[in-house]
């Protein structure tokens, strides 16, 4: 189908467009504690549940906006979960307090949009891979959601409701593996000839013919975590036999001229300086030109798992894959993961210097500054009143 010719309900977008202006009426012109994800409206679609990001950094995980039932998403709901959460943000126990996007922000008079910036998939399970880092929750989801829904129904409806816009709004693709959602590549396909484009996760083990047209039509990011150089590691890292299959996948998505990034999430089984380099060598083999320099998680925040802390030695790591991306006409960047104190380090242990790393590299930094002061002033205030 081509792209605008999706019939929008006006009455559904004046639904919204009602409700949206309580939220500006209410929050607009005021400086107030926000996270700008909340603005632009990410949506994560998980069991039962929207949840408002995929990129908290506290113990409390992400606030849930509204339930869902698949496929509409009710305006109203919608926008009252959203002002509950802003609401208790500003106290100091909200949904979001203690991670690190929630900073001080001077809201404009009119901020809430007409369609969402992003909507992410994760109510599906099931892999194919068994990385060692991989939180699990993909295996512990109730049998109905192992990779059998059809998210064209959701797409559809959200198209119809204006809150998917083609062109603004981005679909990104989480997990479980969604190669093995039974629907994924109509869905693709479908995505693609409507002019949404995605982003798009996966293990690259089962090659998808749909992936490869979505990036011949430049409708797609794709990106494929293969933290290792050698099959020894990938073996050891990701627990499965197809190393091979995943660098041919990989060739040939690459041979597409799209947007392709290959990811290696940073971890003590995988950080030798010989590993890292490794990786980029066969980066360059499999004509790969980005390269995501990740770093596992739960090392990084408070996530109360039993991951090793992150030492110099994977500092040191993320610093040799970058040099070495550089020398080889690969262009590297840093995951929001990461924090500035980290590319600081990264950037003095490879000799390219602090504050040499280009900003569009990483993460917020100067939002996840103010952020922190805000925390420690919260604290030493409650100590104080104590
Ligand atoms: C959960 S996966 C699902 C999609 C797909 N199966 C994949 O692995 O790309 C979504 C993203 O989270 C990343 N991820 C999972 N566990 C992580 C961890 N502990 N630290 C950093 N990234 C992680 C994966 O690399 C992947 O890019
Ligand atoms: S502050 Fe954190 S948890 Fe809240 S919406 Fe932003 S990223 Fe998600
Ligand atoms: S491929 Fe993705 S979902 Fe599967 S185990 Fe690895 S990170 Fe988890």
């Amino acid at each position: 189908m081509a792209v605008g010719s999706f019939g929008v309900n006006e009455t559904a977008v004046r639904e919204w467009r009602h409700h949206a202006d309580r939220l500006d009426e209410e929050f607009g012109g005021r400086e107030i504690l926000h996270c700008h994800l909340l603005t632009i409206l990410t949506p994560a679609v998980t069991p039962g549940k929207l949840k408002a990001c995929c990129s908290a950094t506290h113990s409390k995980g992400t606030p849930m906006i509204c339930r869902y039932e698949q496929p509409c998403v009710s305006p109203e709901e919608f926008l009252t979960g959203l002002a509950d959460i802003m609401r208790g943000n500003q106290t100091d126990d909200g949904p979001c307090t203690a991670c690190r996007y929630l900073v001080p922000t001077q809201m404009p008079e009119k901020f809430v949009p007409d369609s969402f910036s992003s909507v992410s998939l994760h109510d599906f399970c099931g892999c194919n891979s068994k990385c060692v880092y991989c939180h699990g929750s993909e295996y512990r989801l109730p049998v109905e959601y192992v990779a059998s829904q059809d998210h064209e129904i959701l797409f559809r409806s959200l198209l119809a409701s204006g809150l998917l816009k083609p062109g603004a709004t981005t679909v990104a693709w989480g997990g479980g593996e969604p190669s093995l959602v039974t629907t994924f590549d109509n869905t693709v396909d479908f995505l693609s000839s409507s002019g949404v484009s995605e982003t798009i996760n996966t293990s690259g083990i089962r090659f998808s013919p749909a992936i490869e047209r979505a990036l011949e039509a430049r409708m797609a990011t794709v990106r494929v975590s293969v933290d290792s150089g050698t099959n020894e590691i990938y073996e050891k890292v990701k627990r499965n036999p197809n190393c091979d299959a995943v660098w041919s996948a990989i060739e040939r998505y690459a041979a597409t001229g799209g947007d392709l990034v290959v990811k290696y999430i940073i971890l003590s089984l995988n950080s030798d300086t010989a590993e890292v380099e490794a990786f980029v060598d066969r980066c360059v083999m499999a004509g790969v030109t980005r390269i995501c320099i990740s770093v596992d998680v739960r090392s990084v925040w408070e996530h109360h798992s039993n991951a090793p802390k992150l030492t110099d030695k994977e500092l040191a790591a993320a610093a040799a894959i970058y040099n070495r991306a550089k020398a080889n006409g690969i262009e590297p960047y840093f995951e929001e993961i990461w924090s500035p104190e980290h590319i600081e380090s990264i950037g003095r242990l490879g000799g390219f210097g602090v504050g040499m790393v280009p900003e569009s590299t990483v993460g917020p930094t100067a939002e996840s500054r103010s952020g922190l002061l805000v925390r420690v002033l919260r604290r030493i205030k409650r100590a104080v009143s104590n």
